[in-house]
C-alpha cells in the first residue's frame, strides 16, 4: 500500500496487543479503515472484539502496539486523537423520563463545540421525526439505538464505532439499523467499526470485514459487492442438466469452461467459467440434446468462508 494512502487511513492499528493478568487477549492486532468504509470486525464469542473497540475508543490502555486515529496516537496524542471518534459500546444511557430531543441537547450542554448548526444537521439525519418528542422509556430498542447513534454522531467524529448494534433488535430493526448507517457511512463520509458475531449481519451491510480469533488476526477480506468487483473475471456455476453424463461431455469439450465438480445424486456440474461463456454452455447443452434445468451462480456464504479461515470454528 502506498505512503499516502496509509496517511488516508481514518483508524490504524500496529501490532495492539492486550495482556490482563498474564492472559494475552488480544495480540499483534493490526488493520486499518478508511473513510466512508462500513467494516465488520468479526470473531466468535470470546475472540476479543469489545477489547479491541474498548482500547480504540480509548476506555482500557493497550500492553504494547499503538492506535492512531485521524493521524493521531492514541498513546502520545489522546485528546487529539480520542475527539475522532463516536462510540457506542454498552447501551447507551438516557434519561427515560425526557425526550429524545432533551436527551440530545442535554448531551450537547455537556460537550464543546457542538455548533447549532450541526445539531440540526444530526437531527434532520436520525429521521427520528416524531419520536423526538417521546419520553425514552417509551422508545423501542430500536428507537433507543438510532438515538445512541445521534448522540454519537454529534461532535462530528470521522470515525464511529459500534458494538453488536444490532443486539436485540428484531429484523426490521435490524434492517432499518443497516440503512441508517450506510446512510450515515455515504453521507457524512464517516468510516463505521461494527463488531458482531452475526454473519448474515455483516455480510448486508460492510464491505470489508477483519475476522479475529484467540485474539489475533485471521484475515481482511472484502466482501459484497467490493470482492464480486474483484473477481467479476472467473465465476463458479452450479448447471442442473439431464442425462448428467452427457451434459458432461458436451461441456468437457469448451475450451474455456473447466468442470471442477460432479454431483452425481443431484444431476449437477460445478463449472469455472466467465459470465460471457455462459450462453455457449447452454447451446452445447441443446446441442447435445442434453435437457437444462437451472444454472445459477455459486456463491460460497461468508459462514462457509468463514468456517474455512478459522478452521471450522464455528462462530456464536
Ligand atoms: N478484564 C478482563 N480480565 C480478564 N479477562 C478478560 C477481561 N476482559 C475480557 N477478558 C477475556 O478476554 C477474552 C475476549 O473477550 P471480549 O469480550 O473482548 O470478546 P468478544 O469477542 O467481545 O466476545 P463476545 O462475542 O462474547 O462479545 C474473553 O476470554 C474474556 O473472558
Ligand atoms: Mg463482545
Amino acid at each position: 500500500m502506498a505512503t499516502n494512502e496509509r496517511e488516508r487511513a481514518v483508524l490504524s492499528l500496529k501490532g495492539v496487543t492486550k495482556r490482563i493478568g498474564g492472559k494475552t487477549i488480544v495480540e499483534g492486532l493490526g488493520f486499518e479503515l478508511f473513510p466512508g468504509e462500513i467494516v465488520g470486525l468479526l470473531g466468535p464469542n470470546g475472540a476479543g472484539k469489545t477489547t479491541t473497540i474498548r482500547m480504540i475508543v480509548g476506555l482500557i490502555g493497550m500492553t504494547e502496539g499503538d492506535i492512531s486515529i485521524g493521524g493521531h496516537s492514541i498513546r502520545s496524542e489522546f485528546t487529539k486523537a480520542i475527539r475522532h471518534v463516536g462510540g457506542i459500546i454498552e447501551n447507551p444511557e438516557f434519561y427515560p423520563y425526557m425526550t429524545g430531543l432533551d436527551n440530545l441537547k442535554q448531551y450537547r450542554r455537556m460537550t464543546d463545540g457542538i455548533t447549532d448548526e450541526r445539531f440540526q444537521e444530526v437531527i434532520r439525519l436520525v429521521g427520528l421525526e416524531d419520536a423526538l418528542n417521546k419520553r425514552v422509556k417509551a422508545y423501542s430498542l430500536g428507537m433507543r439505538q438510532r438515538l445512541g447513534i445521534a448522540q454519537a454522531l454529534l461532535h462530528k467524529p470521522s470515525l464511529l464505532i459500534l458494538d453488536e448494534p444490532t443486539n436485540g433488535l428484531d429484523p426490521a430493526g435490524i434492517r432499518e439499523m443497516r440503512d441508517y448507517l450506510k446512510e450515515i457511512a455515504s453521507k457524512e463520509g464517516i468510516a463505521i467499526l461494527i463488531s458482531s458475531h452475526l454473519l448474515s449481519e455483516i455480510e448486508q451491510i460492510c464491505g470489508r470485514v477483519v475476522v479475529i480469533q484467540n485474539g489475533k488476526l485471521v484475515t481482511v477480506r472484502d466482501i459484497g459487492e467490493q470482492q464480486n468487483k474483484a473477481e467479476r473475471s472467473q465465476i463458479e456455476v452450479v448447471v442442473r442438466a439431464t442425462p448428467l453424463t452427457v451434459a458432461r461431455q458436451a461441456l468437457d469439450r469448451l475450451d474455456m469452461v473447466q468442470v471442477t465438480r460432479v454431483f452425481e445424486e443431484r444431476n449437477e456440474l460445478l463449472l469455472s467459467l466467465k459470465d460471457e461463456d455462459i450462453p455457449l454452455v447452454v447451446k452445447a447443452l441443446g446441442e447435445h440434446d442434453a435437457a437444462l434445468y437451472r444454472i445459477e451462480e455459486a456463491k460460497s456464504t461468508l459462514e462457509e468462508e468463514f468456517l474455512k479461515w478459522t478452521g471450522g470454528n464455528r462462530i456464536a
